[in-house]
């Protein structure tokens, strides 16, 4: 019996849809030296963003869509998304339009960059005020519809875990009977949002996920503030993450929110992360570095950094500080270990300050 060729064996083991590991040679080529950056970075600069909004607005009308929104594509990706795990876009919303009510599986969070008190998001039944960059959570499965009752047009941020969700089969949705979700007309001490601050019901088991929140522009601007003048992060400036009030943890479940400034002239050092981020720039201008590419950016610039490619951002001002928003999606790591970052973990790395040491009694 004429013995078999290793090639007539794999023919064979591929029609009964088995495959031998040592086939995987490539595979292996692929893990060797670690993960390659999924995607490229990029920039969607707002000089070019905005004026397709505004055209959108006259080509789009009202009623042909639920959301007049772009999502930012990565260049480097075939299956979409801004990252490998997230998509940021934006959108706008003429005076008097209503985006209809309606729930998914895939968390997302506003971040507001024109809005005013008459421009709000419904989420499970509370209002949440849009002024200009505040964030608004809209997570999992939660009810949510936007509406611009003001004069003027509103545009915001839309950040997702969709290519993650979807990514896991996952995608479920649900319009709502109706236009617009019931609101709790009663009273706001109905709020979820009520309960979330330093004073909550003693009677009361707090809810602890799903929260339909709202941080304030004028909070988080004031705590950068009150920060500005500590050393921060080598790698990432005076960097906040916009927490769950009840547990501490991240803003939703796979989606850590930032708000950074870096100060008049700061270079951070460069680190990389298995994590992947989208940035949208509050203010000021600078550029990242992220492996050899220099992503230059000014106010209301989106810009993304792919999974494990070393990075570093600039402040190109000497005078000016420069601030931007940014999701990560480093709680998808940590729930399963596999948040890495070189050179060092910069991530509460670093103990909270002591109490101060009480002086020996003198005696007289
Ligand atoms: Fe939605
Ligand atoms: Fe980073």
């Amino acid at each position: 019996m004429v013995a078999k060729t290793l090639q007539e064996f794999d023919v064979e083991l591929d029609k009964l849809h088995m495959r031998g590991q040592w086939q995987y040679d490539r595979l292996l080529e692929q893990v060797i030296g670690g993960p390659k950056p999924a995607g490229v970075p990029y920039v969607w600069k707002w000089e070019e963003v905005y004026p397709k909004l505004v055209e959108a607005c006259d080509i789009i009308p009202e009623s042909y869509t639920a959301r007049r929104n772009f999502s930012f594509l990565n260049p480097g990706l075939e299956r979409g998304g801004t990252t490998h795990t997230l998509l940021i876009g934006m959108q706008m919303i003429k005076p008097g339009e209503l985006a209809w009510a309606h729930r998914h599986t895939i968390a997302a969070l506003r971040f507001v960059v024109r809005g005013n008190e008459r421009v709000y998001t419904v989420v499970d039944g509370e209002v949440c005020p849009m002024h200009a960059y505040d964030l608004i959570l809209t997570p999992r499965w939660s009810w949510h519809d936007h509406h611009n009752e003001s004069d003027h047009p509103a545009i915001w941020v839309d950040v997702l875990d969709l290519p993650f969700v979807i990514g896991l089969n996952v995608p479920f949705y649900e319009p709502y009977p109706g236009d617009r979700q019931q609101v709790r007309r009663s009273s706001e001490a109905e709020y979820i949002q009520a309960r979330t601050g330093a004073l909550r019901p003693t009677w009361e088991r707090p809810k602890e996920r799903h929260l339909p929140l709202r941080y304030p522009w004028v909070d988080a601007e004031a705590q950068l503030k009150r920060l500005a003048k500590l050393e921060g992060s080598p790698y990432d400036g005076i960097a906040l993450e916009y927490v769950n009030p009840i547990n501490g943890g991240p803003a939703m479940p796979t989606l850590s929110c930032w708000i950074q400034m870096l100060r008049p002239g700061e270079e951070t050092k460069s680190h990389r992360q298995t994590s992947s981020a989208v940035y949208f720039v509050v203010r000021g201008e600078g550029k990242t570095i992220v492996n050899d590419e220099e992503l230059e950016w000014k106010q209301h610039d989106t810009f993304c950094v792919p999974n494990w490619a070393w990075h570093r951002h600039v402040n190109r001002s000497r005078s000016d500080e420069a601030i931007l928003f940014s999701v990560h999606d480093i709680p998808m790591l940590q729930a399963f270990d596999l948040y890495y970052e070189e050179p060092e973990n910069s991530i509460r790395a670093r103990p909270a300050p002591l109490v101060p040491p009480v002086p020996e009694k003198s005696e007289k």
